[in-house]
């Protein structure tokens, strides 16, 4: 049985991890769970729910809390990390900022996923040096922590041994839904697909051996993604802006017929769309901490004082996914999955070191990326550009350069102008100044 360490154990995500390990432990057997985040006080709130999660099932699993990354980490087998440094407060200014300048506000993509990977880099580098220093050789630290494909550049440059596989559960949802809408279990779906982390396109859906996606793709233009099944079973999924997303692929869609968009290109291909419709003074963060994360803290609160745990957290394909992914790693089992992973030469007009989303069989010594071939000019384009503006932020955030940080600005395809792209930079400075490296 593993010894099991979560890093950011107080997100509000790791019950419902826990949770999906729970239920999975015939498959992934557990001797102990480990709860590590530097927010202890946070972490002391999630701890009692998530220990009630596993004393439902279990009672010889060892749960440990701690803020000591020694205690943490001893002899660890897998390290799960969904860090969120600076937490929703700084995710609201990611949001906010650009939006003052009439820029897209999100976390992950233009200048708000640029700031998170400067704050996120040497913090994701740290936990490797940790998980080297005290856990098990041979441990994997599967990696949620966003921004993903920055911090996956970050990590390849900074520490190129280090085992960790970072992941996404956005092209995993999608695959959840397509399999919702076809009526089949995902499980059943081998897709194709390139690009980046939130930057990509599925290519292929097959269901044994046939590609479903033109079904798929008249199924969306109608109805979008997410079917009301979907919606319903996983209750993520049916936050207002969540359904959002999923209908603004439409558009894409009715303009470039060919393939399926990760919903997330709505951003970098209709910016000015995305701006119009964003509140500048209630963004994402702010839904996520009045909801989510207040939910989960009231069931806390209520898990106290009379010892029953409201059902308040949220289980689906996010907990799934991952557990999924340990387990291949763990046995060997060499499932496909979608993962961010060095290229390789699986998009071959790419460069090789890339840090690229595309299907790989993840064996235990980490993933094999499958060939997705050459992609076509205008994808290989837009992929290069958003390719060149990541790897400029890691530049600036390894040699503290200002110039570096505003060239990964200025390229963003979010970012009209130079001008908007200084202006926001240097208020992200003035607003990051507790977690950026010095520029
Ligand atoms: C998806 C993405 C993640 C992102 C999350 C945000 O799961 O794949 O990268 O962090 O959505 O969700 P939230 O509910 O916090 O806006
Ligand atoms: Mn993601």
């Amino acid at each position: 049985p593993f010894i099991l360490s979560i890093a950011g154990g107080g997100s509000t995500y790791t019950p419902g991890i826990v949770k999906s390990l729970m239920v999975r432990l015939a498959d992934f057997p557990l001797a102990e769970i480990r709860l590590y985040d530097i927010d202890g006080e946070r972490q002391s709130v999630i701890a009692p729910v998530v220990e009630k999660v596993i004393r439902d099932h279990s009672q010889s699993i060892k749960f440990t809390v701690t803020t000591d990354p020694e205690v943490a980490f001893s002899g660890a087998h897998f390290v799960f990390a969904q860090m969120r440094v600076g937490q929703y407060k700084m995710r609201e200014q990611d949001e906010k900022i650009p939006l003052r300048h009439g820029v897209v506000g999100q976390e992950t993509c233009g200048p708000g996923g640029l700031a998170y990977g400067l704050r996120t880099i040497l913090p994701m580098v740290e936990l490797c040096d940790f998980v080297e220093r005290y856990a098990n050789q041979k441990a994997w630290i599967v990696n949620y922590s966003n921004p993903a494909a920055i911090v996956a550049e970050g990590v390849r440059r900074l520490r190129p041994n280090a085992r960790v596989l970072n992941i996404c559960d956005m092209p995993v949802a999608a695959m959840r839904n397509m399999g919702a809408i076809l009526g089949v279990d995902r499980h059943k779906l081998e897709v194709d697909y390139f690009g980046l982390n939130h930057f990509g396109w599925f290519t292929r859906v097959l269901v044994d051996g046939e590609d479903r996606l033109p079904e798929l793709r008249r199924h969306i233009a109608k109805f979008g993604l997410l079917t009301e099944d979907a919606a319903q079973t996983d209750p993520q999924h049916s936050d207002p802006s969540w359904v959002k997303t999923w209908r603004h692929i439409k558009p894409i869609m009715d303009h470039f017929p060919e393939f399926l968009p990760n919903p997330y290109l709505q951003y970098y291909l209709m910016p000015n769309d995305i701006v119009e419709h964003q509140n500048p003074d209630y963004t994402r963060a702010n839904e996520v901490m009045d909801g989510r994360e207040k939910k989960l803290f009231a069931a806390a609160a209520e898990y106290k004082q009379t010892g029953i745990l409201p059902d308040a957290f949220h289980v689906g394909v996010h907990g799934a996914f991952i557990v999924d992914v340990a387990c291949s790693l763990a046995f060997d089992l060499r499932q496909r999955h979608l993962v961010i992973v060095e290229n390789k030469g699986a998009i071959a007009n790419l460069p090789y070191d890339a840090m690229v989303e595309v299907p790989a069989y993840i064996t235990s010594e980490g993933p094999e990326p499958v060939r997705m071939g050459a992609v076509p000019l205008f994808h290989q384009t837009l992929l290069m550009q958003q390719l060149a503006s990541e790897q400029l932020l890691v530049e600036a955030t390894i040699e503290g350069s200002y110039e570096k940080a505003l060239q990964a600005f200025t390229l963003n395809r979010t970012v009209p102008t130079m001008q908007h792209a200084k202006a926001i930079l240097d208020d992200m400075i003035e607003a990051n100044r507790d977690y950026w490296p010095q520029l």
